[in-house]
């Protein structure tokens, strides 16, 4: 696997791959995810198509990182398509609960996908650690571009933040309405959406991608 940190510990920096026009998968049966990847990535000559229009199934997150998740969805689309493949993973990752329910943000929402269930537990966590316990958090997103020979690329995106409370703001999703980025006034859940995509964890992630693999 190769990606930000390789050539750390003496290795050879190897050349990254670069990805070339034409059909690329996007390992996400979540449309509105494939629909934002596609527009990103139209300019650049790359057609997308979904994990889904394929029928290809989606995988056990199995992984200990955001990386080794989006990578095992990256390459198990690759190998099954026969094309290269994009997945991501992503999630909140809150300082001093040890970066929890970080690769879990999606399972902290219980079975009903309720994200006030999720943010009203990071809070809990947080005011069992007594009143002066910091409130830093990050958003992590994972990309991972796999090609049909087991070649990785990967890219880590991070917005750094406070969590507040209660929550603010209805746009957004998942934990948008707690999250305040450094330096705004807005969380994530007030904002224009145009505005969050342009400083998110995943614009991040997608400027290093491009950078890489693209431009
Ligand atoms: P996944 O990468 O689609 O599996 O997303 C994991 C979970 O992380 C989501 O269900 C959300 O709870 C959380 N998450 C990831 N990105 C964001 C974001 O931009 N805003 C709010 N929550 C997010």
């Amino acid at each position: 696997m190769t990606g930000p940190n390789e050539g750390i510990g003496g290795d050879a920096p190897q050349a990254i791959r670069k990805l070339q026009p034409g059909r690329l998968v996007i390992a996400s049966h979540n449309s509105g995810k494939v629909r934002e990847i596609a527009e990103l990535l139209g300019p650049y000559g790359i057609a997308p198509v979904s994990a889904a229009e394929l029928d290809l199934p989606e995988p056990e997150e199995t992984g200990t990182s955001f990386v080794a998740n989006a990578e095992l969805k990256a390459l198990q689309a690759a190998d099954l398509s026969g094309l290269p493949a994009l997945a991501d993973d992503s999630g909140l990752c809150v300082e001093a609960l040890g970066n929890e329910p970080g690769i879990f943000s999606a399972r902290w929402a219980g079975p009903a996908r309720d994200f006030n269930v999720a943010m009203s537990r990071v809070e809990r966590r947080l005011e069992q650690l007594g009143p002066e316990t910091p409130r830093d958090a990050h958003f992590i997103c994972a990309l991972a571009l796999a090609w049909p020979d087991g070649h990785v690329e990967w890219f880590e995106g991070r917005v750094d933040g406070t969590l507040v409370w209660p929550p603010r703001g209805t746009r957004g999703f998942g934990y948008d309405p707690v999250f305040l980025p450094n330096g705004e006034e807005r969380t994530f859940g007030e904002m224009d959406p145009a505005k969050k995509h342009g400083m998110s964890h995943r614009a991040d992630a997608f400027r290093q991608l491009v950078a890489a693999v693209l431009d």
